[in-house]
């Protein structure tokens, strides 16, 4: 594909839905995606995350609205934007009959890389996934964060200028996850565009510079996390957990107290200072407390809930 013009979004989307057994799973979404930015679209369980990106990529079908891909009218033009983007999908799909290097090659050969290419850029992309020693390892004596590592490998063959990646991390261990960020940071410094899903709010909120939080199809919020912190909720977390209602009742009559919660036997208390709920706590003989910085989780269950999903 040729250059992509600077000044058009990578991704944009007009009124873009998909139903599903007549329940709209993505809803009228409206985006537009910069060139360089590393976007996260958070969202429950059943939100609309893969179906939106699967759309994207043009593995599913539009039921209306419209979308372009660099520009490119989708899915008419899904052949030419797909030699562009590389995709980390939520379920490895990996080839088990095939070796960690033949994985690679099988999918190089898909993009119409010379050999020679090819197996320079394997090379390469072995190094950069710290997966040179089992380029002759099979599949299933890879480790979940060594599968990943290669997904993210194959996900680069193609050069791709927007790099899907759709919970990249989901049940690694905490030295894997950080690999993967590592990585992950690199190609944005390589100016790639970076689209991801997750659960872990502090990957978003580390790891983005747009934060997108999806709930039945719906946009319910977009901006910096640090932004979407600071102005959907309120600075500071009490967390109490199992403790009486006289004392409860105490706790809530500090003035500073803007919101509060149930979920099961913990109460949460919003709001700027705290000080005299703290020192109500402090004095009584109940240590079963938490007082903590809002974070992104916080702005996530106040906007989608506290309800269990699919
Ligand atoms: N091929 C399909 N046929 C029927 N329903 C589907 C299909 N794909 C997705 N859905 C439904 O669409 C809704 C959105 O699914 P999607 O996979 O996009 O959610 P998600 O936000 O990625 O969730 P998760 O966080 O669990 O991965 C769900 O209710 C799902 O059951
Ligand atoms: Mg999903």
């Amino acid at each position: 594909m040729n250059a992509v013009d600077p000044q058009l979004p990578i991704v944009k989307s007009i009124d873009l839905c998909k139903t599903y057994a007549g329940i709209a799973v993505v809803n009228k979404l409206n985006l537009e995606i910069k060139e360089g930015s590393f976007c996260g679209i958070l969202g429950p369980n059943g939100a609309g995350k893969t179906t939106t990106l699967r759309m994207f990529i043009g593995q599913c079908p539009i039921d209306s609205g419209e979308l372009t891909i660099f520009g490119k009218a989708m899915p008419e033009n899904a052949s030419l934007v797909r030699e562009s983007v590389g995709v980390v999908p939520q379920m490895d799909n990996l080839d088990p009959d095939f070796t960690v290097k033949e994985n690679l090659h099988v999918y190089g050969r898909f993009f119409g890389i010379p050999s020679s290419e090819l197996k320079e850029r394997i090379h390469e992309l072995l190094d950069f996934a710290s997966l040179q020693d089992k380029a002759d390892s099979k599949i299933s004596e890879l480790s979940g964060g060594m599968r990943r590592r290669l997904t993210l490998a194959r996900a680069l063959i193609n050069k791709p200028k927007l790099l899907i990646l759709d919970e990249p991390t989901t049940g690694l261990d905490p030295q894997a996850r950080q690999a993967i960020w590592q990585k992950l940071r690199e190609l944005k410094k390589q100016g790639i565009t970076l689209i991801i899903t997750t659960h872990y709010m502090e990957e978003a909120e580390r790891l983005c510079d747009r934060v997108i939080v999806m709930d039945h199809g719906e946009v319910k919020a977009d901006a910096p996390p640090k932004k979407l912190i600071r102005s959907e909720i309120e600075s500071h977390v009490l967390e109490v957990h199992a403790a009486d209602d006289r004392l409860l009742e105490r706790v809530q009559q500090d003035e500073s107290v803007a919101r509060s919660e149930k979920s099961g036997d913990i109460h949460f208390f919003y709001g700027e200072k705290l000080k005299v709920a703290l020192e109500v706590l402090e004095q009584s003989t109940h240590d079963d407390y938490l007082f903590r910085p809002a974070n992104l989780e916080d702005v996530f269950i106040k906007l989608t809930g506290r309800d269990l999903r699919e």
